[in-house]
């Protein structure tokens, strides 16, 4: 096809052309892929936040314990981002679209940022508890919605990130009692 043509074509397409061309057909309804990138999505933007907050406990970790806390802090951090992308492939394998920027995080984030300049290594730790089990409690309401739609792959995936979530939440809890 000659240049012009493939040009003039390409701006036939409205935003609404160009957005049905990242639909995937895969058999769910309309409704199933907007309910599933939605939780998906959220859940998407907690790893996201918490994989940072982790990261930023772990470089400004202080006290006797820093070794430990330090390293185990990297290891969660390790663990959540790696969900990260699974997370954002399941959507768009359902059909749906995901995160496009920070500010798209930033947006949909229920895991509350720290900013603090300085945060004692036991507020850290059972900052992070209550993070991990909060992204436990959305792990569970992403895995009703997804098991409802009987997408089976995401459920299954959902049920090995709340194992980790818990493990997470469990060392965490362990290390500050
Ligand atoms: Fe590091």
């Amino acid at each position: 096809m000659p240049n012009h043509n493939r040009e003039k074509s390409t701006h036939m397409h409205d935003k609404e052309t160009q957005a049905a061309r990242l639909q995937v057909p895969d058999g769910f309804s309309p409704e199933d892929v907007r309910n599933i990138s939605s939780v998906m999505n959220a859940l998407l933007a907690d790893t996201f936040a918490l994989y940072l907050k982790t990261k930023n406990f772990h470089w400004h970790m202080s006290g006797q314990h820093f070794r430990d806390y330090h390293l185990l802090l990297d290891e969660h951090a390790t663990q959540i981002f790696a969900i990260a992308d699974p997370i954002a492939e399941r959507v768009r394998k359902v059909g749906g679209t995901t995160i496009r920027s920070v500010g798209h995080i930033s947006r949909l984030q229920r895991v509350h940022d720290n900013d603090e300049e300085f945060v004692g290594p036991i507020e850290m730790l059972k900052e992070l508890h209550k993070d991990n089990k909060n992204l436990v409690v959305s792990l569970r309401a992403a895995h009703e919605v997804t098991s409802n739609a009987n997408d089976y792959a995401t459920t299954s995936l959902l049920e090995v990130w709340i194992d980790e979530a818990e493990r997470r939440a469990w060392f965490l809890f362990e290390a500050t009692r």
